[in-house]
């Protein structure tokens, strides 16, 4: 079993929105997903319950109340419940628990959009990053088309770290999804299938690559 977090410091960048959209692609690319929200918000899991319980993509309930420190527990259990991969959502700001999410990962995708504001604000978690020796990619997310401020974004976040080729754009479709318990593909099949479907190539071939450094 592998572990893949949404990770940013920034509030907002989409973590939560690429984590379900995500869920689905994995799941319906015939991996058994587990969820895990340790993000107080807990969004995923309102997500989860609003799409109706599935058995794939399936919560494991985190309560926080027992505390972050056990959440390699956490993913015990879950990859012995025989499970594939798990999905977690982390919150922003709360540098404690972003951490034990990074810690516990295999990949971690952190979007951002293309503002400078946004862009300043990954620092802290690409520190993350270096600090446990975690394999990442950056993703820009809520991207507009013909903006000429994704290109400079792409430019300068290669010098955070690797960043993922393809951008998720600004559609209504992840925005109408969320509250339905659904992915953004699954509202507007068009432009935002064949986004999510490049990201998790994407993200698949880097946990692919991270399995082959363990086996
Ligand atoms: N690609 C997108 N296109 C349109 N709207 C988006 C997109 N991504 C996210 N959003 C919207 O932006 C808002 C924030 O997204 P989301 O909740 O996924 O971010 P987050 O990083 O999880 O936030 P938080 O830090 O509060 O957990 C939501 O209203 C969501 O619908
Ligand atoms: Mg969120």
């Amino acid at each position: 079993m592998q572990v893949l977090s949404v990770c940013s410091t920034k509030g907002g960048s989409g973590k939560t929105t690429l984590a379900t959209a995500l869920a689905v692609a994995s799941s319906q690319d015939q991996l058994r997903v587990a969820l895990i929200d340790i993000d107080p918000q807990q969004s995923l899991a309102m997500w989860w319950e609003d799409r109706g319980k599935p058995d794939n993509p399936e919560l494991i309930t985190w309560k926080s109340s027992l505390g972050i420190r056990f959440l390699p527990t956490a993913i015990e259990r879950t990859a012995q419940l025989g499970f594939d991969l798990v999905i977690i959502d982390t919150p922003p700001a709360i540098l404690g628990i972003v951490e034990a999410g990074v810690e516990v990962s295999d990949f971690v995708l952190i979007p951002t959009q293309a503002s400078s504001v946004d862009l300043m604000g990954n620092q802290e978690v690409i520190k993350m990053m270096e600090k446990h020796n975690k394999d990442f990619a950056i993703v820009i997310n809520r991207a507009e088309a013909r903006d000429p401020m994704v290109a400079e974004a792409m430019k300068l976040l290669k010098e955070f770290g690797p960043v993922i080729t393809v951008t998720v754009g600004n559609r209504r479709a992840f925005r109408a999804a969320i509250g339905q318990g659904k992915a953004g593909p699954e509202v507007d099949a068009e432009k935002s299938k064949a986004e999510i479907a490049s990201l998790w190539s994407a993200v698949k071939r880097r946990l692919r690559a991270q399995a082959r450094k363990v086996a």
